[in-house]
């Protein structure tokens, strides 16, 4: 008699990253059939109740290098985009670890917007008119012939904070002169755009060398005030699918923006491998790229993957693999929102330490999720640490429903040093009771 043994090997995953974006996709790694231990780089108190957090500087390479060999990690998930875009890929596969994520070339997509733009004109990508100045005088040269409102935005990384829309020539000079003394380290070029009307939505993609496959959509509320007012923010709430991308409108977006950004990549001989996020303004049912972002949305992921039904791991490693297209993947067809509880005072200063003191008093249903981002544990309590502290997340077939379930699970977290927004989705809600 044979016995028959099944070895299950078991895979170290290092997950870099420590926002809700990182806390969601660690819950959707450990919910893995697969065998698997999970370290977070340097991960928060939502990730350390799943997954094992290690205390590093993500811009330390060799640190974190350091570390990916002493936990013997097998495969390495990137979730923001500094690391990428100061090529982390690089740097490790040099090391000959595997990392889900794009390599520095790639990256540029959303590290340059200079190089972005360029790309798109050189390929006929539908984008707003522009101009990559890198002296006052060429701004004032575009600005003789364009209409206001101008969009001016810094050419590198930003942390959200790079682009101001301006209505008239003065602000256009400040601005721009501010970036070219430096306001950002990353890069002292400005581009100007012309400003689009339309609606926004974010298109996402999983890619590796050989094909790219949906990863969702959604639409997110940058402004943190109700009906969309007052200063933007990493994003105070969103909600997934979004409805105004039809397949009509899908069919454009991969056929006029996605393949010729791939194919331009592949035509300097580079590959883009690990999510892609398509930021869209869409006008009479055609889309423009606004940015691309090399990695997930942040509140976006925290309503794409509860929908997710494949097996996340599996996707990770096929597209590590570039085998991609022999996987198949299915989404729940339910609609999902998330609600971001922030500081009191943010996005200009906020108190941090905080605690969030009935957080685990809370007892969630299936569909229901609470996804940290700023906060940390001290023995059992939990405090917050960063401007968007926790993202509360439902999922269900009415929306308007959804959200009156996340609103009662806010209310029950009941934190006094916190606020939220009570109206996301109000455009689709609003416009269609039935959502
Ligand atoms: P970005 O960092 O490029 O995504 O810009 C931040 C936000 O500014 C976008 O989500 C849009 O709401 C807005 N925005 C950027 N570029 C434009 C544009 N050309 N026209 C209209 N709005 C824009
Ligand atoms: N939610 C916008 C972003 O992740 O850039």
């Amino acid at each position: 008699m044979f016995k028959l043994y099944i070895i299950s090997t078991n895979m170290n995953i290092g997950l870099i990253g420590s926002g809700g974006r990182e806390h969601a996709l660690c819950l959707k790694l450990f919910q893995s059939n697969s065998p698997k231990k999970i370290f977070c780089f340097p991960g928060n108190a939502g990730t350390a109740n799943i997954a094992t957090n290690i205390e590093v500087d993500i811009l330390n390479f060799n640190k974190v290098f350091k570390l990916i060999k002493f936990y013997k990690i097998d495969i390495v998930i990137i979730g923001p985009e500094e690391p990428l875009v100061k090529g982390l890929v690089n740097f490790l596969n040099k090391k000959k670890v595997k990392v889900f994520g794009p390599n520095k070339y790639a990256s540029k997509l959303e590290g340059s917007k200079a190089f972005m733009k360029n790309l798109c004109k050189a390929n006929k990508i539908p984008t707003a008119n522009f101009k990559i100045c890198s002296s006052i005088n060429h701004v004032k040269d575009f600005l003789k012939t364009s209409n206001f409102p101008i969009v001016v935005k810094a050419d590198g990384l930003a942390a959200g904070k790079g682009v101001t829309i301006c209505k008239n020539k003065r602000t256009v000079l400040d601005i721009s002169g501010e970036i070219f003394k430096g306001k950002f380290k990353s890069s002292k070029k400005v581009v100007l755009e012309e400003f689009l009307m339309g609606e926004e939505a974010s298109y996402f993609l999983v890619v590796d060398r050989n094909s790219f496959k949906f990863f969702g959509s959604a639409q997110d509320h940058k402004r943190v005030g109700e009906k969309d007012r007052g200063p933007n923010t990493g994003g105070m709430g969103a909600y997934s699918p979004a409805p105004i991308v039809s397949k009509v409108v899908e069919n454009k977006i991969i056929e006029r923006i996605v393949k010729p950004t791939l194919n331009a990549l592949k035509k300097k001989k580079q590959f883009y491998k690990g999510f892609l996020y398509v930021g869209l303004m869409i006008k009479n049912n055609d889309p423009y790229l606004i940015e691309y972002n090399v990695r997930m949305g942040d509140p976006e992921c925290q309503v794409i993957l509860p929908r997710l039904k494949t097996d996340f791991l599996s996707i990770v490693k096929n597209t590590i693999n570039d085998n991609l297209k022999n996987i198949k993947i299915k989404w729940r067809k339910q609609k999902s929102m998330t609600i971001v509880l922030c500081s009191k005072g943010y996005p200009g200063k906020y108190k941090k330490n905080q605690k969030i003191k009935n957080l685990n008093n809370v007892k969630l249903k299936k569909n229901n999720f609470i996804f940290h981002a700023g906060t940390k544990r001290i023995q059992k309590n939990i405090y917050s640490i960063g401007g968007r502290v926790l993202n509360v997340t439902s999922v269900g077939n009415n929306l308007l429903k959804v959200r009156k379930d996340i609103i009662k699970i806010i209310e029950k977290i009941n934190w006094r040093a916190g606020f939220f927004r009570k109206d996301i989705g109000w455009k689709i809600i609003d416009k269609n009771e039935n959502n």
